[in-house]
Formats: C-alpha cells, sequence, structure tokens
C-alpha cells in the first residue's frame, strides 16, 4: 500500500531510491546519517546502483546533538563538496536525522531537494512525514525550524530489526495516537498486535495506515493553523512529562512521555468532552502495560503546569488542549481550568501507583 505519492512504504528499497536518483546529477548526490544509522542502516542499501556516488556526512547520534552547530557542520559539508540547487540530499536516520538533515537542506542556498529515509519507528510514522523541520535551541525543543516537505519518504522495516525495544515502542505511542484521533479499526488493530514477537508484515500494513492518517491531517492544514493540530493529542501533557523527566535520573523517550500524555489527556476528554469512561480505563491500563509505571508526586504539579504553559501550541495564557469526544472524533482548541489539568494528573498518579 502506498499512502500518497512522496511517501513510499516498500521492501525494494534499493530500486525506488534508484529511480529518484537518477533524476540527479551524479556529482550531486549527498548523504546525511548519524553514527547509529551508518552502522546499522547504511548496509542495506548497499546493492543500490550508484550508491558509491553518494558523498557522506556521518554526524553524531543523539538529541543533544540536535543542534545549530551540527546544522553548522552539514551545511559546511555541503558548501565544501560543492553541493548546489540541483543536488539532493538523503537524510537516512531516526527523527534526529530527518529534522535536522531536512532542515539543513531546506536553507542551503535557500533550498535543496531532499529525500527522508526513516530508519525508527517513530520517523516512519511521525517526524519523517509532514515537513516540519528545525533544531532545539536555548534549551528549548524545535526552537528554530522551517516547514518544507521532501521530495519522498522511503520506508523500509527492514531497518526496525536493530532498534531496541524502548525505541520501537516510542514510535509505536504515535501510532496510538494517530488511531485515537482519526480511526477505531487502527486502534483496533494496535491492540492486537504482538509487541513482543512483532510480525513485521503485518506492522508493515499498519505503518502504512498510520502514514495515511498522518498525512490525512498535514494535507487538509500543511501549516497548522486548524486540524493539523489534531496530531498534538496527548501532547501538551507529554511534553510537560518530558520536560520534567529531563530534570530526573532518567529521562523519557518522547513517544513514552506522548503515552503518559495521552492517559491524563483522556481524562481530560472524559470530563470536557463526554469521552467515555469505561473506554478511557481500558486504554489507560493498557497504556499503562505497554509502557510501565511513572511515578509523580503532587508536589511536581505546578511545575509540569508552568512546562505546558511553555508549550508552542498555547494562544496567550490559556492552555490549548486537543481532545476527544471518542476514539475517532477529536476537538482542537480546548482550554482546560489549571483544577482540571490538576485533576486529570490525579488521575494518571493514582493509575501508577
Ligand atoms: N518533524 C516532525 O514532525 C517530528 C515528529 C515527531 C518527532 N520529531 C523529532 O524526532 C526526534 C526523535 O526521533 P527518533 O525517536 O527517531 O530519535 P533518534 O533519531 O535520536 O533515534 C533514536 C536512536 O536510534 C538510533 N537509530 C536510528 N535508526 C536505528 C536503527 N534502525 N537501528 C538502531 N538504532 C537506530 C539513533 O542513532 C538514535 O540513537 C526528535 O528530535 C523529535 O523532535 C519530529
Ligand atoms: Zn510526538
Amino acid at each position: 500500500m502506498t499512502p500518497n505519492n512522496t511517501v513510499v512504504v516498500t521492501d525494494q528499497l534499493e530500486s525506488v531510491l534508484a529511480l529518484s536518483m537518477a533524476a540527479f546529477p551524479e556529482d550531486k548526490l549527498f548523504l546525511v546519517v548519524d553514527q547509529n544509522s551508518n552502522r546499522f542502516c547504511l548496509p542495506l542499501l548497499c546493492d543500490t546502483p550508484g550508491i558509491e556516488k553518494f558523498k557522506k556526512i556521518v554526524i553524531p547520534a543523539g538529541e543533544e546533538n540536535k543542534t545549530l552547530s551540527t546544522a553548522e557542520l552539514i551545511w559546511l559539508f555541503l558548501s565544501q563538496n560543492g553541493a548546489d540547487r540541483k543536488s539532493l540530499i538523503v537524510n537516512l536516520g531516526g527523527g534526529m536525522v530527518t529534522d535536522l538533515g531536512s532542515f539543513a537542506a531546506s536553507t542551503f542556498k535557500r533550498g535543496v531537494q531532499f529525500i527522508n529515509i526513516p530508519t525508527t519507528l517513530l520517523a516512519q510514522v511521525d517526524a519523517s512525514v509532514g515537513g516540519k523541520t528545525g533544531f532545539n535551541f536555548n534549551g528549548l525543543k524545535n526552537e528554530i525550524g522551517v516547514i518544507n516537505q521532501p521530495i519522498q519518504v522511503i520506508i523500509d522495516t527492514r531497518f526496525l530489526n536493530t532498534l531496541d525495544h524502548a525505541n520501537f515502542i516510542s514510535g509505536y505511542a504515535e501510532m496510538i495516537k494517530h488511531g485515537l484521533i482519526h480511526s477505531q479499526d487502527h486502534l483496533a488493530e494496535l491492540r492486537k498486535f504482538d509487541l513482543q514477537k512483532p510480525d513485521f508484515l503485518v506492522l508493515k500494513q499498519m505503518i502504512s495506515h498510520s502514514v495515511l492518517i498522518k498525512n490525512y491531517f498535514v494535507e487538509k492544514d500543511p501549516q497548522e493553523k486548524g486540524i493539523r493540530k489534531a496530531l498534538n493529542f496527548g501532547h501538551t501533557i507529554g511534553h510537560a512529562f518530558e520536560s520534567l523527566s529531563l530534570t530526573q535520573e532518567k529521562p523519557l523517550l518522547h513517544g513514552h512521555a506522548v503515552a503518559f500524555g495521552m492517559i491524563a489527556e483522556l481524562y481530560l476528554s472524559h470530563m470536557i468532552c463526554g469521552f467515555p469512561d469505561g473506554n478511557m480505563h481500558h486504554l489507560s491500563k493498557w497504556l499503562i502495560s505497554v509502557y510501565g509505571n511513572y511515578r509523580i508526586t503532587p508536589d511536581v504539579y505546578e511545575t509540569l503546569y508552568e512546562y505546558m504553559g511553555h508549550d508552542k501550541k498555547n494562544e496567550g495564557k490559556r492552555i490549548n488542549f486537543t481532545l476527544l469526544c471518542s476514539a475517532g472524533e477529536v476537538q482542537i482548541n480546548k482550554n482546560c481550568e489549571k483544577s482540571q489539568i490538576f485533576e486529570a494528573l490525579d488521575y494518571f498518579r493514582e493509575l501508577n501507583n
């Protein structure tokens, strides 16, 4: 299944890439990888005709390197190796590489065309699709960036064989979100899937389904003026958990924070939009069974609330949420009272004790 013309889910990666490369001069091909995608993922491309023509830059792996100085490294490499507006840049890696490589491509000489080949589940179903690019700055996530679409996204599940379980379920959380905001069918297939023994054929279909949902919202509203905000479900409280965890012993991976955020925001959905409580309890218990417990105490509520106040999605002082009336029925721009948010945190806290 092919979600749209730009996104290709395939097990013919080498031939899809070879075809796309053919439209560019062979001395104008550039590849961005990080240390891990260089080691684990690039070998899967070795049979691509002409792969040796690529000039490659290996950037340091990890969110802490999604910075201006790494973007500079890419620009310098492009500049020193004769990249120009006729070039093609291929970003091979997780969301860190696709976000940063896409940003570097979008800004170099006012924009060079680029292809994303996402190698983590999170990047396949979320980060590499939709055109958001950028890096972290001044302690804030994705503070600098532009929205610019890749010419193609090529998804191959074979990359996921080397991904650890924690990163795997991190991406899975975004798929669950897609099910919750748009499709009971997708949600049902995700709940049935055996995460301990993933069946890659089934997974491939579910990834296509998930990307279709992301694309549906992106195409309706590329600049996130309205309905694209549906994709923020779980993220207002999720980002606050993510920020809080950075000050603690063990930072949460993005998807894990979003899974926990979805639990609290399901409770808000119940209070404000009438999301059925039986379903809310089942979903919350399932999420805890997949992501484990995250224990919080009431003394961090104010800090979490502060973090929610910093969210880019807020307009003025009010804290803006995307909530659900039921699975598949989304409401954007819902403002919640502080007391309601604290009640949702109580629900989350009690569930984890
Ligand atoms: N642009 C968007 O719309 C969007 C959406 C969601 C997330 N994001 C961004 O995506 C980033 C997170 O993405 P991520 O979770 O992919 O993180 P990541 O790119 O840091 O990858 C996680 C780890 O897995 C390694 N890795 C990558 N592919 C691998 C493979 N196949 N086998 C083994 N190891 C592999 C990476 O080197 C890294 O160490 C964040 O920066 C986030 O802001 C962007
Ligand atoms: Zn997310």
